[in-house]
């Protein structure tokens, strides 16, 4: 039987899907307590004179809910319209993909969420292997035995873990033809420097080990249709950043009360990125174990960043890392990209 007749079968229902192994990477010192990284992360973060927590705290369970409910919303463009260009372009990228020799990678899921984007590409790209990766371990789980079902044949490795932290992935993952996808425009919230030292790692040989990189880029346009992305009518983005105070409240046991904190969306333009921040509305003081911190009102929390690109500051940051046969497709407003870049 041919590779792409065994992908594509559908489960009879004698034989139910096989349940997709999967490989919980995020440590954790004893049940029910965070990693002590964790706590010091958060803890240098919110004790700064500048307070931040990283955007990806915004992600447990309600976190990843309210962000796919962010994605059918009105305003927020970047994923309908990376949508349509995987619809309209996914055959020329699989194409792509195979004039590098890569017919049947292993294709590398990073953030994969409820994994609908890569069950778009599955049957174009045709992937021998499909590894979904992403920080919100059970949410993962479930969206992994969707992908198993619609696809029973596919070998399946999710992967829970923090990649922003390394990409060291386990051995149950295949070394070879990794190409890695990581749409969303998910790189956009690193700040460039921090971006251009991800690709690098993905893509040298004793890391990623990556052979080609599928990746989904959102674009600079005017201010206007940018923060109406981040501060959108039904609130469900503030919901999405207030959400994260509940998660810190959670792996701090700290004592933030939400309805002290409003959500705050600006384009910044020099720095060509929406920023998202939490603005006390009071002056408020924070405990958790050891620590308390006390801010005045109007002071902010710095919790995303989602930088910008234009295709020539992309190209030039793969470029930069090492990849060389680069090609892009776009929607007709030229809002948003999706690269093909190959070692
Ligand atoms: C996941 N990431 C690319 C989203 C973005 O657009 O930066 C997260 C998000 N934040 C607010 N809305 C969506």
């Amino acid at each position: 039987m041919k590779f792409s007749d065994t992908l594509f079968e559908l489960p009879s229902a004698a034989a139910p899907a096989p349940t997709p192994r999967f490989i919980n990477l995020r440590g954790r010192e004893s049940p029910g307590q965070p990693p002590r990284s964790t706590v010091q992360e958060l803890t240098e973060g919110l004790m700064a004179e500048a307070a931040s927590v990283s955007p990806k705290f915004f992600y447990n369970a309600l976190g990843s809910r309210l962000f796919e409910a962010i994605t059918a919303l009105d305003e927020y463009y970047p994923s309908r319209t990376e949508a349509g260009i995987f619809q309209a372009a996914s055959a020329q990228m699989a194409g792509a993909l195979a004039e590098n020799g890569l017919s049947h990678p292993c294709l590398i899921d990073l953030g994969a969420g409820n994994c609908a984007k890569a069950m778009a590409l599955i049957p174009p790209l045709q992937p021998r292997q499909y590894v979904p990766v992403d920080i919100s371990v059970d949410f993962l789980k479930d969206a992994a035995a969707q992908v198993q079902n619609s696809f029973p044949a596919l070998d399946i490795v999710g992967v829970g873990m923090d990649f922003s932290a390394g990409l060291a992935l386990p051995d149950e993952v295949q070394g070879r033809d990794r190409v890695f996808f990581y749409p969303g425009s998910s790189l956009g919230n690193f700040q460039p420097a921090q971006a251009l030292a991800f690709l690098r790692h993905m893509a040298d040989p004793a890391q990623g080990k990556a052979r080609g990189l599928l990746l989904g880029i959102d674009l600079v346009k005017d201010a206007a249709t940018l923060e109406a992305a981040y501060d959108d009518a039904l609130g469900v983005t503030a919901a999405f950043n207030k959400n994260l105070l509940r998660n810190v409240n959670e792996l701090l046991a700290a004592d933030f009360d939400v309805r002290q904190w409003r959500h705050v969306a600006l384009f910044n333009a020099a720095q060509s990125r929406i920023e998202m921040h939490l603005q006390a509305l009071c002056d408020v003081t924070v405990q958790w174990p050891g620590h308390s911190r006390r801010f005045l009102a109007g002071e902010r929390i710095h919790t995303e960043s989602s930088c910008k690109y234009t295709v020539e500051s992309m190209t030039a940051q793969l470029k930069l890392a090492g990849f060389r046969h680069i090609r892009h497709w776009s929607d007709p407003q030229d809002w948003f990209a999706v690269f093909w870049a190959a070692l």
